[in-house]
Order: structure tokens, then C-alpha cells, then sequence
């Protein structure tokens, strides 16, 4: 319990340790608008034509995050989910990287997928936060987030720390593949990612998560969409909210809404709507859609969105480039989970039937 230090639980400690733990992610990786990675230097993708990223969990949503931006360098990019490998994943051969994104370097599924992958001849890479983990060690590469130790089962501050390792690395592989073509604005991401620990304080400093909380908490069932980054995102504050909180929370693409889910939308519903830039109409519309549905909207997001206007509430976040802006998201929706459940006296740290790292298949 020393540990805490002044904070009730780890996984409040951990989302507070963020502005330091991302500096530490950070560090060194960005040198005169282009990134770098010690244990990767220019060449190590060379040859490679598409990338194939496995994880579970919160550490899928990570992946799904590199993996959009991977795509939008023009290079072909799957994320999949590690327990369900043999039977989602295409043809693999030397020209595939398998990333396998695993906070503990442990987790069963994960490790099994990334032998699979390896056993049909792809190159593999993991992305660890535990030095000299399995997955470090049997990976072809390894990359360390640098999140420091987690101690909450929740992932909050590993997430945040996979997400920026992630984004860099999709800069990195684009580098070596000769077709790729990084982001156009690639020099404003990467010098708006220094500023990403203090927006993330100022989240910490500003946000009124703990009263939304209350707001909303006697609720049947607690809904998340967003688009593009937005949508992993949202899936991520679902199984944060539901997996602490023991509340039925669901998180979906902001399309998909109306293809079924919509059916579940009531004034009961309160519906936390995730974007990443001021042209995300499809959360908007859907959001919209909900809304006349009587389900209490919660924008989070920046402020300079026209959902704020139709929207009941609003989680903000600092402008920032949208590549980072998810991320700030998320800091404000661990702070909904985490005062939600604390509100309800749940066992934040250990949640029930729950291991900090899965060794079972
Ligand atoms: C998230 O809060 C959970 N602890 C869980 O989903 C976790 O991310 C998953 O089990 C994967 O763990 P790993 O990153 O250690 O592989």
C-alpha cells in the first residue's frame, strides 16, 4: 500500500504518473522532425510489404490505433485479435511483420500468435513495456514503451505509452518501405507529441470526470462510439468502464450504431461520443441520432467540435494535432471509470475474476 503514496489506488497513481511516463516514451525517439528507435535503425524494415499487429485487450486498442496509422502511410496493416490469430490472419511469409503489442510480454494468446507468425516465416517484433519479458526475448526486435511498472489491473498509463510507441513506429516502418508515404503533416505530429505531457496534466488539472460520474451512474448501460482513431478510443473506455465498474458498457464504430445497437438507446443510455478533429461528422450524426433517442450525450473531445453544441456534456481536451487528441480522450474516460467505480466501492485494483497478466490460454 506504500506504493500508492498519496493516491487511494494504483490505477489512480498510474493515470496521474502519465504526463511523467510519456515523457519517458518519448525521449530520445524524436531528433530533428524524424523518429528513431535505438534497437531500430534505418533498414531494419527493409523488405517488409505489410504488418500484421496481435495483442488483447487494452493492448489491442493500442494496436488498433498504430495500425490506422500504419495504413495511412500507405502500407498494408491488420490488427488481430491474438486468442482468434489462426483463423483471422492471411497469407504470412518474410515479408509480413508481426507486431505483437503486450504490456507484460506474457500473455498467453499473444505469445502463441507471435510463434505462430514466426513459425511461418514472418518477422517479428514485440512492444513491451517488461524488459526481457517472452515476447522481448523471443520477438526477432523488441521496443520498450517505458511506462514503468503497473500495478493496477486496469491498463491506464501502458495504453497511453503503447499508443504514442506505436504511432512512432508506424513513422519508422514507413521510412524503410519504398512505396509508403508519411503523413504530409508528419513534422507538425511529431512536434506536437512534445506537448502531449503537459496536455495530459492539463486533463488531469481540469477534468469534472468525478461529477459525470455521479451524474450519470444510475444508468442502465453506458455506451461509447467514435470513428477512426475516435473508435478505439471508444472501445477502450468501454472495457475500462465495464471491467472496473462491473456496469454493462459497450463501445462501437459511431456507424454502426444504427445497425443494431441503436435498439438499446434510451434515456438510461447516457452515450459518450469520442473525436479525434472537427471532421468527425459520422460520430456527430449518430451522437445526434442517439440523442433523439433520449440518450444523454457526453462529448469527449476537443472543444472545437460542433458535437459540444448538441451535446448535454462535455469531457474536454486540450487542442492538439488529432493523432494525439484520442489520446488525451482516453485520459479523460480512465477518470470516468475510475470515479465511477470508485463511487459504486468496487475493488478498483483487482477486479473480480481478473489477472494482471492472462498466462492461460
Ligand atoms: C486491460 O485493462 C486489461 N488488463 C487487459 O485487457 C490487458 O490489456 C490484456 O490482458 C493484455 O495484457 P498484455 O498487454 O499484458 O498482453
Amino acid at each position: 500500500d506504500a506504493g500508492k503514496g498519496e493516491y487511494d489506488h494504483y490505477m489512480l497513481k498510474e493515470i496521474h504518473n502519465q504526463p511523467t511516463s510519456l515523457a519517458n516514451t518519448i525521449e530520445g525517439r524524436v531528433e530533428d522532425g524524424d523518429v528513431a528507435f535505438e534497437a531500430l535503425p534505418p533498414g531494419s524494415f527493409d523488405g517488409i510489404e505489410s504488418v500484421q499487429f496481435v495483442a488483447c485487450g487494452t493492448s489491442y486498442h493500442a494496436a488498433m490505433y498504430g495500425s490506422q496509422l500504419v495504413r495511412e502511410a500507405g502500407i498494408r496493416a491488420d490488427v488481430l485479435r491474438a486468442s482468434e490469430y489462426e483463423s483471422t490472419t492471411g497469407p504470412v511469409d518474410e515479408t509480413t511483420l508481426t507486431i505483437a503489442v503486450t504490456q507484460s510480454g506474457e500473455t498467453a494468446d499473444t505469445l502463441d500468435a507471435l510463434r505462430t507468425a514466426a513459425d511461418r516465416g514472418a518477422r517479428t517484433l514485440a512492444v513491451t513495456n517488461v524488459v526481457g519479458s517472452t515476447a522481448a526475448r523471443e520477438a526477432d526486435d523488441a521496443v520498450y514503451i517505458r511506462a514503468g511498472p503497473e500495478v493496477g489491473v486496469a491498463a491506464t498509463k501502458t495504453y497511453s505509452s503503447q499508443a504514442v510507441t506505436l504511432a512512432l513506429l508506424s513513422q519508422r516502418i514507413a521510412g524503410d518501405v519504398p512505396d509508403a508515404t508519411p503523413a504530409d503533416d508528419r513534422a507538425a505530429m511529431l512536434e506536437a507529441l512534445a506537448d502531449l505531457p503537459e496536455h495530459v496534466e492539463t486533463v488531469l488539472e481540469s477534468t469534472h470526470a468525478e461529477t459525470l460520474a455521479q451524474d450519470t451512474l444510475d444508468s442502465e448501460s453506458f455506451f461509447f462510439i467514435g470513428s477512426g482513431l475516435g473508435r478505439s478510443v471508444a472501445l477502450e473506455g468501454a472495457l475500462k468502464f465495464k471491467e472496473i465498474t462491473y456496469e454493462h458498457a459497450e463501445g462501437f464504430a459511431a456507424g454502426e450504431l444504427k445497425h443494431g445497437p441503436l435498439a438499446l438507446v434510451t434515456e438510461e443510455t447516457p452515450l459518450f461520443a469520442v473525436y479525434t478533429s472537427g471532421d468527425d461528422e459520422k460520430t456527430k450524426t449518430n451522437a445526434i441520432e442517439a440523442k433523439s433517442r433520449g440518450a444523454p450525450i457526453v462529448a469527449v473531445g476537443p472543444t472545437d467540435h460542433p458535437l459540444v453544441d448538441v451535446a448535454d456534456a462535455h469531457l474536454s481536451v486540450p487542442e492538439t494535432h488529432p493523432v494525439w487528441a484520442g489520446l488525451l480522450a482516453n485520459v479523460q474516460l480512465q477518470l470516468l471509470s475510475y470515479h465511477a467505480a470508485k463511487q459504486l466501492e468496487r475493488p478498483i485494483d483487482k477486479p473480480r475474476n481478473l489477472a494482471k497478466s492472462v498466462t492461460v490460454e
